[in-house]
């Protein structure tokens, strides 16, 4: 991984690190993230919570997230050991967070609509949809929606709107009506799910749905083919335009981390 910013003055008071005090993560760990970051140019905050326990908290850790347009902290029960869905990822931080700029902007966004969001993981994404009043589906592998659903009874008074999860593995069939939104953060890591996952996305949106697909682009040759396979794939069927980070979240944003709005062609 490589140092994107200049100096690390400006590295460690912008952005990520600004993300990581809102979700009062204990100064003890962003020294050692930072010291981790100096070390080995590691570019991420899973790195450093795997070396560094929380004083008595070794298996279900709580994270929180801020949303401070409605004065609500989001809880998440996260987990120290397991698969990619047991953190939330940098992605869905900024999709949640331009989620709050659209409802900053425009009150009634999400009032009363249908929302899934795909690969949920732990549901920062889905729940904030909710807390600003969509109808919302949470939605994962069968082995995660235990977890999901845990997440969001812990959040469920600050929920403006409603919150389901539900089973969804890409590719599987699906009964609904389209949705309003479709919302997805660092779903792309590994090729073999593009074809399904693509296909679902076709399956549950129209022209008029409002497609958010926030991802961090890693430097691996893995992930670079996997995420030039999906875009090919998804510009088959979808128009996409970038959203530049001068129109995302000031603090939560990050020049690797894509934010893409994507339209169902006609
Ligand atoms: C990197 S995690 C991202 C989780 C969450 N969106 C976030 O950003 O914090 C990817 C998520 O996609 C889910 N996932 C992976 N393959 C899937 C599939 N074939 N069908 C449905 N979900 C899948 C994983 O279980 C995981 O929760």
């Amino acid at each position: 991984m490589k140092l994107k910013h200049q100096n690390l003055e400006s590295f460690t008071d912008r952005s990520k690190n600004a993300m990581y005090k809102s979700w009062h993560i204990p100064n003890e760990i962003i020294t050692a993230y930072n010291d981790l970051i100096l070390k080995t140019f590691v570019h991420d905050i899973n790195a450093a919570i795997s070396f560094t326990e929380f004083p008595g908290e070794t298996s279900n850790i709580p994270r929180y997230f801020d949303l401070e347009s409605i004065d609500v902290t989001l809880k998440f029960c996260q987990y120290e050991y397991g698969d990619v869905n047991c953190v939330v990822w940098d992605a869905a931080i900024v999709l949640a967070k331009y989620l709050e700029n659209l409802f900053v902007q425009k009150k009634e966004t999400f009032e009363s609509k249908t929302v899934i969001e795909l690969g949920s993981g732990l549901g920062c994404v889905g729940l904030t949809a909710a807390c600003f009043g969509g109808i919302v589906t949470l939605t994962d592998l069968s082995e995660n929606v235990q977890q999901l659903k845990q997440n969001i009874d812990e959040n469920k008074h600050f929920l403006k709107g409603k919150a389901q999860s539900i089973t969804l593995k890409w590719g599987t069939t699906f009964e609904s009506e389209p949705f309003d939104f479709l919302l997805m953060a660092d779903c792309i890591y590994y090729p073999e799910v593009i074809e399904a996952l693509v296909k679902t996305m076709i399956e549950l949106t129209t022209p008029n749905t409002v497609i958010l697909i926030s991802q961090e682009l890693r430097e691996t040759e893995k992930q670079k083919n996997t995420w030039k396979m999906f875009i090919d794939l998804l510009t088959e069927y979808f128009t996409l335009s970038y959203i530049p980070e001068e129109e995302q979240h000031p603090i939560y944003r990050s020049s690797d981390i894509v934010l893409i709005n994507a339209k169902k062609k006609k």
